[in-house]
């Protein structure tokens, strides 16, 4: 779709989230020529504001890349002048019919042409989206909606019937920054694209995947936000499941949007709700660590100081269709844990009849060749294969065949939001959630937030900085899994 010219508002502009992610994606955009030459991007929130002090709030977090350009600074400049703001409540129709106005000022006396696109980037809990979009009638209007969509099934199809009053399906951009991650991305290349993986993705040689998040600090200065969602739906329910879905569905018709989507609702179809038995919470407790404090969950000012929210969660899924049935998936997220780290681990089955079984004693498992996806740092994809060591005798050994993405590829990765905003410029809805697909999602972990929070099951408390529960090895060894990132 040709745009010559585009608005943009950043609804929740003195927020967190726009100063650390939006606007510098933007930026990123703008100072590797993705946007419009013509182009205003509108912050809109309730803290008043000038222009001049959104300016100097955002240009502390905006960078440009390693290859810097002797331009950097005019660029930055060039950028802070297309960008404007209006305070106003969120609630409040008034308020976005002046905002609407204002940027209908700035729309003319920027010579955006008529036939221009409008995106707007909000969260879910913003939804006067009604006066912003009735005045583009002309041209597109495209809404990006950040989560929490909801907390559970039903506030999720509320928030659908509010924003689907407003917009249609095309519309609405529901954003999963993990989407945007380049490994995330690169998952269906990997299997699409190579012989040598798609015909073992399945029961037949693949014995458990896991996806795995960890984060080594703990909800500092969001345990607002926190305390009222727990990482089972700060995490799993969103970022941990669609890559999931995209690990696990059938190949899709073509790489169309709605063939992709098509294909991870359908896996998604397939799964059964969680079940308490297949799920273990935690929650971090302070710890005292080479002489310094780290403070437990509850600690946090904001959050109460009985919350039984999880910090914590593992899980054990399970596909009833051909493909997967009985393998387990599993998934672990937690906070203030002792590193950062997300990444996709498949372990595949023991080699049938293996020749070389004697020389890995007892412990097969240590023999089990591993395809690992180091979504974040680091980002890497490599498989741990059976290796002779060189020598006269016969030794094996388990060795890497390593992609290192900062050595293969050197240039910096560009940030999930870029990726994601460009493709809501560009109205490529490949890596956004259709409504059915949160549906799909939010009942997979519905039944089980339920239960949890009627039965107000207790976390098991973890040190920060440590490795979590102990109750996340033992659901694993149930199913016969050990968790491949503890070695
Ligand atoms: C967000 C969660 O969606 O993802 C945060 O709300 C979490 O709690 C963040 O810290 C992690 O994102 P990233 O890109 O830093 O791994």
């Amino acid at each position: 779709e040709a745009h010559s010219t585009l608005s943009i508002t950043v609804v929740g502009a003195s927020g967190d989230l726009a100063k650390k992610k939006i606007f510098p994606a933007l930026f990123a955009l703008y100072y590797e020529d993705w946007l419009p030459e013509n182009f205003v991007i509108f912050g809109y929130a309730r803290t008043k504001l000038a222009d001049e002090e959104l300016r100097n709030m955002i240009c502390t977090t905006l960078t440009c890349r390693i290859d810097k350009r002797e331009n950097c600074e005019d660029k930055m400049e060039q950028f802070l002048k297309r960008c404007f703001y209006h305070s106003g409540e969120y609630s409040s129709e008034e308020h976005f019919v002046e905002l609407d106005r204002k940027l209908k000022e700035k729309e003319v006396t920027c010579s955006l042409e008529p036939e221009n696109g409008r995106t707007g980037y909000f969260t879910c809990r913003y939804l006067q989206i009604y006066s912003w979009k009735a005045s583009s009638a002309k041209g597109w209007t495209r809404v990006i909606v950040e989560k929490p969509f909801g907390r559970d099934s039903e506030s999720s199809a509320e928030l659908t019937r509010c924003l689907k009053k407003y917009l249609t399906e095309e519309q609405i951009f529901r954003i999963d920054h993990y989407l945007g991650k380049e490994l995330v991305e690169n998952l269906s290349v990997l299997r699409f694209s190579n012989l040598v993986f798609e015909p073992l993705w399945s029961r037949n040689y693949i014995r458990n995947v896991q996806f795995i998040f960890s984060e080594d600090f703990g909800t500092e200065g969001r345990g607002g936000y926190f305390d009222n969602y727990g990482i089972i739906r700060d995490i799993m329910q969103n970022h941990l499941l669609q890559i999931l879905a995209l690990f696990a569905m059938e190949t899709p018709v073509s790489l169309d949007a709605e063939d992709i989507r098509n294909e991870k609702v359908k896996v998604l179809r397939s799964m059964k709700p969680l079940e308490l038995e297949d799920v273990i919470i935690g929650q971090y407790k302070g710890h005292n660590k080479g002489g310094r404090i780290y403070p437990g969950y509850t600690d946090d000012s904001t959050v109460p100081s009985n919350s039984i929210t999880p910090t914590f969660a593992a899980a054990a899924l399970f596909i009833n269709n051909a493909r997967w049935d009985g393998v387990p998936f599993l998934m672990k997220a937690g906070k203030a844990l002792h590193r950062k780290r997300a990444e996709i681990r498949v372990q595949f089955r023991h080699v049938p009849g293996n020749l070389y079984k004697r020389n890995f004693g007892t412990d097969l498992d240590k023999a089990t060749n591993e395809l690992v996806l180091r979504v974040q740092p680091d980002e890497a994809i490599y498989l741990k294969i059976n290796n002779k060591v060189p020598g006269l005798g016969m030794r094996l050994d388990r060795s890497d065949l390593n992609l290192l993405y900062r050595s293969r590829y050197p240039r910096e990765i560009p940030d999930a939001y870029e990726r994601l905003l460009l493709d809501a410029i560009a109205g490529e809805r490949r890596l956004f959630i259709r409504s059915d697909e949160l549906d799909a999602a939010w009942s997979l972990f519905t039944p089980l937030l339920k239960e949890l929070e009627g039965k107000r099951i207790a976390p098991e408390l973890y040190p920060y900085g440590s490795r979590g529960p102990v109750g996340a090895h033992y659901l694993a060894a149930k199913y016969n899994v050990r968790w491949g990132d503890l070695g």
